[in-house]
């Protein structure tokens, strides 16, 4: 689809077209880290939802450099095709499927990233609810790859909407991390509801086993086959319940 002239009047749109990157959003990743350092001492990153590629170019620009380094590592992960990029190694997969975490975490040969960012987007429907819910469920994705991966004082960033419940999501995610901020970069418009979780010093609870199971859609049985250890008994399920089958309480009528 070609780019309306209200795109290309855009300072972003053109600043990335002048300096190579593929997409404007790039900005947004560098922004943050002007702000917050994030990219300070890191050697190993997870780029989730990554095509068409603008972080993960300034990742590899960044961080990457001239390949000297033989400790740096940059995976890519998306659902969709993405052209290759130097020093950058690229899974295409869905990151909500559990074939894709362990893809991951099998490139890293048991070492701990120090970055996660992650700036998926689901296609939008128009429809507030179902948007928000699947922006949601990619954020917890990340979330739940990001609590296999990353080393413990690690950083992990995530495309949100504002309007998602952010005070459910800052005690969710303070959890694990003992900075949560939320972040909106220049570069990102202010016409759009996008913001970014900034979580730093990751410390999970003491005895937390990451586990891929997704609370939401697998069955308590296969919750309870797993040996959780009673920290993630205690703080990590929550078990959606209840079948067609029962009374509708909104129309229950005595
Ligand atoms: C806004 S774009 C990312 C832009 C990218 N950060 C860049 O700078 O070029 C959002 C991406 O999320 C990806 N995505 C959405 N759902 C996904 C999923 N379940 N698994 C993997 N990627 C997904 C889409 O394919 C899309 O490429």
């Amino acid at each position: 689809m070609g780019k309306s002239s209200k795109d290309k009047r855009d300072i972003y749109y053109r600043k990335a077209k002048e300096e190579g990157y593929r997409a404007r959003s790039a900005f947004k990743l560098l922004q943050i880290d002007d702000d917050y350092n994030i990219f300070e001492g890191v050697k190993r990153v997870v780029d989730l939802c990554a095509a068409p590629g603008s972080w993960s170019q300034a990742l590899s620009r960044k961080i990457y450099g001239d390949g000297s380094d033989p400790d740096v590592k940059i995976v890519a992960v998306d659902i969709q095709e993405m052209a290759p990029l130097k020093g950058v190694v690229q899974i295409r997969g869905d990151i909500t499927k559990l074939e894709t975490a362990l893809e991951i975490t099998n490139q890293f040969d048991g070492k701990q990233a120090d970055l996660v960012v992650s700036d998926g987007a689901p296609d939008v429907t128009g429809l507030h609810d179902i948007d928000f819910y699947g922006q949601s469920q990619l954020i917890l994705a990340a979330l739940n790859i990001t609590t296999h991966i990353l080393r413990p004082g690690g950083c992990f960033v995530a495309k949100m909407f504002k309007g998602n419940d952010m005070t459910l999501m800052y005690n969710q995610l303070r959890v694990f991390f003992r900075s949560v901020q939320f972040v909106k970069p220049k570069s990102s418009r202010n016409s759009s509801l996008e913001a970014f979780v900034l979580c730093q010093h990751y410390y999970p609870p003491t005895d937390f086993k990451p586990t891929m199971i997704d609370p939401v859609i697998d069955s308590y049985k296969e919750l309870s086959k797993q040996s959780l250890s009673q920290v993630n008994e205690f703080i990590v399920p929550f078990i959606a319940c209840g079948d067609l089958n029962g009374i509708d309480s909104f129309n229950f009528t005595t």
